[in-house]
């Protein structure tokens, strides 16, 4: 399998260990570091930089390049062309589904999105202004506890039936957190619509009246899950492989994921952006550049919340795509006057053209567009990332199905390099 070696020798010393060198199908070769335990020495990477954990034929990303590919498909093609349940498809299973395969597909998960009805005593334990990701956390890794017969990771039946569950009924429970929160009845879910108008459905509509979904935003949905759908091993991904290589079962390593993706450097950013243009507040130039200025100071904590990637160095293939729908939504909607938007729109061209930004190539990303779409299509900024949560669980649960598939999992455990004390007696005169 190797196609080269690289050979490592300690200066000084006549200590040498000849590694393997793999290449993947696109992308840079890795070097095989796992003999280096044996002659004790271990690899130095907080923040997993340079190191790759596992094999994956699931997503490819070119950070320089700026390109996204699910399956070899590249992303912008998936979203002008697909949709969330046949790119959820092409995730979990490997190819593109036919026609009949679609049909199934999409009628497992619409019947399955109805949740047990003892979850519902879950959210009373909760209050209503819990924050909606707290929610998600408890009530996903519940489910374990409700569907005892799709648990066993080395099952493929028992996967493929987790996956199909969870994507279902995400939703629901995302729906279900807002509803609790501002105190309205759960809406069902409606088996006559699609993926997406069926969110929207359980979100708005009332027992009160008649909710029409509008086409425009449904749409704009579906792309918004579409681009958050997978994104190879970010830190929630890598936090569900983790969680699954202890044997752990589908629904807690997907509630692993939710935790991971709350934080603000990671799904947290879309809600992150909001706040960020609330803060900015005046949507004067004075103002605006104000803030630029904050962000580029390295006293200042502050940062241009998204801007930036860890693996693009490019504009953000999926930013792109997200601003046609963001402009596409705030025309439906009569709202491009919008002044948040207008203080969006203008940081994001100083940031394009600000030597700072340029420099250190940080581009717009996903999350800069998505939220405020969300915000036009009137959900609440806390529900930003309980979105990202339900779209990325294809994704999650895809990686966590390759890792557990060919029986061979090996319990993810990493090393440390120790900087405390050394070996020392308890006092005596203590
Ligand atoms: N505003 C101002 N400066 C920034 C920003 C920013 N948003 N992001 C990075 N920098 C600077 C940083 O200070 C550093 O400067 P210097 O080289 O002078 O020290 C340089 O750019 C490199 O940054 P880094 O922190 O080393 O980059 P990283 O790869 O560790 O962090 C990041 C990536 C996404 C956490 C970071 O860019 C960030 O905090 N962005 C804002 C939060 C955000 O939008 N996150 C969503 C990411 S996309 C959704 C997802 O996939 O999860």
């Amino acid at each position: 399998m190797a196609d080269n070696t690289v050979h490592l020798s300690l200066e000084g010393t006549d200590e040498s260990i000849e590694l393997p060198v793999y290449s993947g199908t696109v992308g840079p070769r890795v070097i095989d570091v796992r003999a280096l335990s044996k002659v004790g020495y271990f690899t130095y990477d907080p923040g997993f930089v340079s190191t790759a954990a596992c094999n994956s034929a699931i997503t490819y990303i070119d950070g320089a390049k700026g390109m996204l590919l699910h399956r070899g498909y590249p992303i912008d093609e998936l979203a002008k062309h697909s949709n969330y349940l046949e790119l959820g498809y092409l995730l979990f299973y490997g190819e593109l589904p036919t026609k009949e395969q679609y049909e199934q597909f999409a009628n497992i998960i619409r019947y399955h999105t109805l949740v047990h009805e003892q979850v519902h005593n879950f959210f009373k334990g909760f209050r209503r202004d819990a924050h909606p990701m707290a929610i998600m956390c408890g009530t996903v890794g519940a489910l374990a506890g409700f569907y005892h017969d799709s648990l066993e990771a080395s099952s493929e039946h028992d996967r493929k039936v987790a996956a199909h569950r969870l994507v279902a009924k995400m939703p629901t429970l995302a729906a279900m957190t807002y509803k609790y929160s501002i105190g309205q009845p759960f809406s069902y879910p409606r088996n006559d619509l699609d993926y997406a108008a069926n969110f929207l459905h359980m979100m708005f509509s009332t027992p009160c009246e008649e909710y029409k979904v509008n086409p425009v935003l449904a749409r704009a949905m579906d792309r918004i899950f579409m681009l958050h759908a997978d994104h190879e091993q970010n830190a929630s991904t890598s936090t569900v492989r983790l969680v699954g290589s202890t044997g752990a079962n589908p629904f807690a390593c997907i509630s692993a994921g939710i935790a991971a993706l709350w934080g603000p450097a990671h799904g947290g950013a879309n809600e992150a952006v909001l706040a960020m243009l609330d803060e900015i507040g005046d949507d004067s130039e004075e103002n605006i550049q104000r803030f630029v200025d904050r962000a580029k100071d390295k006293e200042d904590p502050f940062r241009l919340m998204g801007f930036g990637h860890r693996v693009y160095r490019n504009f953000d293939p999926r930013a792109k795509v997200m601003k046609e729908t963001c402009d596409e939504v705030l025309s439906e909607l009569g709202v491009a006057d919008d002044p948040k938007l207008k203080i969006a729109k203008r940081l994001e061209q100083i940031a394009l053209e600000d030597d700072y930004f340029v420099e250190r190539k940080l581009y717009p990303n996903v999350d800069f567009y998505s939220g405020i779409i969300l915000r036009a299509i009137g959900i609440p900024s806390n529900m930003f990332t309980v979105i990202f949560a339900m779209a990325r669980t294809i994704g999650w649960i895809s990686h966590w199905n390759e890792m557990v598939s060919p029986g061979s999992v090996k319990i993810g455990r990493p090393r440390q390099l120790y900087v405390g004390s050394d070996f020392r007696h308890y006092p005596a005169d203590k």
